[in-house]
């Protein structure tokens, strides 16, 4: 695509339609929904229950397939890359961290936020090094070698967090990423976020359903009939 080439934008969704089939019945979910995303930029998703929220970051994360349009992420079109080059591309430059954690519960914190690491290559002592800052970054320094089981929903929302800022991304989608903890946790746990999040001035692609946390981002919208509507 030698038109997206050199593009301010990290991210573009053009025209892209998720139907889901039921039976007989075809559920249309995004609707040629389009979205821009400058890198560096910050924005949030907002919407009611079952609007598709998650089922956008899962498409955009090349985490689901759409049934049509096209997804440009770092100049290079996702659409119709083979399974494998889409796991390579978001291993290596987008973080992603879901609604629920999601962490593996056999693997301690640090091993959890070193995964993508793990999977890919042999973990070098910079990478631990650099883990390890991240969390105590997130004051989990006593965590460390904690499993999953063995820590609070916040705490494990913030191995999450960490796990999804390993690679330095250049782009990350949260989907609620504080949406099950209490109001004080959920924003020392933003607030954490955000602050690693400009440090290391990663695109950021946000699922709230806190006006609050919408607030803090460049761009707001809301998703409605399946597109994207700027927030009022
Ligand atoms: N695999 C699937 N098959 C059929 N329908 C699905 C599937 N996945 C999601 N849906 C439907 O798509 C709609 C959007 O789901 P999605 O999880 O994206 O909503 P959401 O906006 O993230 O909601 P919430 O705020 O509750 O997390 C829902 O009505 C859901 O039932
Ligand atoms: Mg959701």
């Amino acid at each position: 695509m030698n038109s997206t080439l050199n593009s301010p934008f990290i991210l573009q969704c053009q025209q892209l339609t998720k139907v889901f089939q039921q039976g007989d019945n075809k559920i249309v979910i995004l609707n040629n929904l389009n979205l821009n995303v400058k890198a560096g930029e910050t924005v949030s998703i907002m919407g009611s229950s079952g609007s598709g929220k998650s089922t956008l970051l899962h498409l955009l994360a090349g985490l689901d397939k759409a049934s049509s349009g096209n997804i440009i992420f770092n100049n290079q079109n996702l659409t119709g890359l083979e399974d494998s080059k889409i796991c390579q591309i978001r291993n290596q430059k987008l973080g992603f961290i879901y609604q629920f954690h999601h962490l593996l519960p056999e693997f301690t914190a640090l091993e959890n936020i070193l995964m993508p690491i793990i999977i890919q290559t042999k973990v070098s002592k910079e990478k631990k090094a650099y883990a390890l800052d991240i969390l105590a970054k997130m004051g989990l320094s006593n965590r460390v070698n904690h499993f999953p089981g063995q820590l609070s929903g916040g705490e494990r929302q913030r191995v999450a967090i960490a796990r999804a800022v390993i690679n330095n991304p250049l782009l990350i989608f949260a989907d609620e990423p504080t949406g099950n903890l209490d109001n004080t946790t959920s924003n020392q746990v933003l607030d954490i976020f955000l602050g690693l999040q400009q440090e290391l001035r990663t695109s950021l692609v946000i699922v709230t359903h806190d006006n609050q946390v919408a607030e803090k981002t460049n761009t707001q919208y809301r998703l409605l009939n399946g597109v994207l509507q700027a927030k009022i």
